[in-house]
């Protein structure tokens, strides 16, 4: 795709681009915005580098792609910025966000489109994230399981997460539970995405015990090859803008006790179909 206004260097055939030519911390224009859309839309994840970003402008570059949404568990907000999420680990801590395969907040009956992270601070070493394509997860199934898993419906349940493992309490309205198409299709491309994945999905509807746990480690493993990931190497002010519908990511956690800090904006979505 020809581009007039940006850079794009793709990372790997199936995911990932970096962006240049495009400073953050101003409102884009009108062909840049849509450049930058096209190049999310055919990379699924895309990077910048060397931003210097306020949290309104961060707040400000998600809100061009949509609505912000507020985190349902986390209580780690910037004073003021309820829809900033912070991002942050050090010597203290005993999980990390994304340490395992997930789509962000897949346990939402909306689950969101995107999501925006912005570092500030990075390990000398380690602290990558990997993303990895949905869509390539979809098409490289065979035909009969491409046919098992079509008609099938997950469950999503953000207790064992946010309660489980991060000791979150819940709000009013409880932990976020939804159920969602094991196979999704993009509203923006058209493309099927498997939407499935090791932190949020609990079962499979109308399948046994057994059968669900199977069928979903299979699945799980098959997401995880790495010829459907690539992996980014953070620097202070990196910024990564992945398409939560069609990739997944796993954010490394293999600096303990190093510090790594930043912030991330999440744009809301719809429900999957
Ligand atoms: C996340 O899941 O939003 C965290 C990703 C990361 O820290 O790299």
């Amino acid at each position: 795709m020809p581009y007039q206004t940006i850079e794009v260097r793709k990372l790997t055939p199936h995911i990932g681009a970096e962006i240049g030519g495009v400073d953050l911390s101003h409102p884009l224009g009108n062909q840049q915005f849509h450049e930058v859309h096209d190049a999310l839309m055919e990379n699924l994840v895309v990077f910048f580098r060397g931003q210097k970003l306020t949290h309104d402008q961060h707040k400000s570059f998600g809100r061009m792609f949509g609505e912000l949404a507020i985190h349902p568990a986390s209580p780690h907000a910037p004073e003021g910025h309820p829809e900033i999420l912070t991002i942050h680990a050090d010597k203290n801590s005993k999980h990390v966000a994304g340490e395992e395969w997930h789509s962000d907040v897949s346990c939402d009956a909306e689950p969101p489109l995107g999501s925006i992270l912005y570092l500030t601070e990075v390990p000398p070493e380690g602290g990558d994230t990997l993303f990895a394509s949905m869509y390539a997860a979809y098409d490289k199934l065979s035909p009969p399981i491409k046919r098992l898993v079509e008609g099938l419906t997950a469950i999503h349940d953000g207790e064992p997460v946010y309660r489980g493992r991060f000791g979150y309490a819940a709000t009013e309205k409880g932990f976020p539970k939804a159920e969602h198409p094991v196979v999704r299709t993009h509203p923006v491309t058209g493309r099927k995405a498997l939407f499935v994945n090791r932190n949020f999905t609990t079962g499979i509807k109308g399948l046994s015990r057994l059968e669900s746990d199977a069928l979903l480690e299979m699945l799980y493993r098959h997401c995880e090859t790495p010829e459907f990931q690539c992996r980014f190497r953070w620097q202070p002010g990196s910024v990564a803008f992945w398409d939560n519908r069609c990739a997944q990511h796993h954010a490394m956690w293999d600096y303990f006790p190093q510090r790594r800090h930043g912030y991330r904006v999440t744009v809301k979505g719809d429900r999957p179909f």
